[in-house]
């Protein structure tokens, strides 16, 4: 089988949607980030947050340590309007180990390591329900299959989020399962939906 060319990121590593700009975070995001972050609204159904001003200073160092890692192991993209203005929202891919295993390239043979990736993202309360998730995920995961060359992307959330189950279905996510006591959330064990797609053949 022909494994795909190494892999060379785009620079800078911008995507881009029809209202869109999915950009590499920088150090001045602080106020914009934690303006979303400290909203109880955004965090009812994640294990982090509401964020302290220190956790949206920690979460921002973690991305641009991330930028800076080599090989990438994550990719989180701050999510601004193509018009431009603050970010409003992020949206990422994490890379599962194997990703990383020099001994396994990007094979899609159905007995070897399949490459895999969990999406996640969040969205401004003030910006929910206008289609910016769903679009942001698309393009994430497209990112993923024809840039990383992934074989698989997965995606979890609480089976409360209906919100975030049905940005994942738009985003051709298929539900596989629920996972039992699956994330600590503020002293509780929660439940997750685990959702993922393959690679669809691509031209
Ligand atoms: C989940 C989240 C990212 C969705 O962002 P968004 O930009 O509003 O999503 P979209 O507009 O692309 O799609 C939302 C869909 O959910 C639907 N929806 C919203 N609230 C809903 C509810 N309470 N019940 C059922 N459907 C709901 C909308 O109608 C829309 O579907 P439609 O296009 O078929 O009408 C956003 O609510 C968020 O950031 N939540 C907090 C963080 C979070 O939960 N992240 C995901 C972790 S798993």
């Amino acid at each position: 089988m022909e494994l795909p060319e190494p892999l060379e990121l785009p620079e800078p590593l911008v995507l881009h949607t029809p209202r869109l700009t999915l950009r590499p975070y920088t150090s001045g995001d602080l106020a914009a980030v934690h303006r979303f972050a400290s909203d109880p609204r955004l965090t009812e159904f994640v294990e982090w947050g509401p964020n302290t001003l220190q956790d949206s200073r920690d979460f921002l160092a973690a991305c641009l340590a991330e930028e800076a890692t080599v090989p990438r192991t994550a990719y989180t993209f701050a999510l601004t309007l193509k018009e431009g203005g603050p970010p409003f929202g992020s949206a990422g891919l994490t890379l599962d180990p194997a990703v990383l295993d020099p001994e396994n390239p990007g094979s899609t043979a159905p007995d070897g390591p399949s490459r895999t990736a969990e999406t996640g993202y969040v969205i401004a309360a003030e910006h929910w329900n206008r289609g910016y998730a769903t679009e942001a995920a698309a393009a994430v995961v497209h990112f993923g299959f024809t840039v990383l060359g992934l074989d698989r992307i997965s995606a979890t959330c609480r089976p409360g989020n209906l919100a975030s189950a049905r940005v994942l279905e738009k985003t051709g996510m298929v539900l596989r399962r629920r996972l039992p006591a699956h994330k600590l959330i503020r002293g509780a064990w929660e439940d997750s939906l685990l959702y993922s797609m393959a690679r669809p053949a691509l031209r």
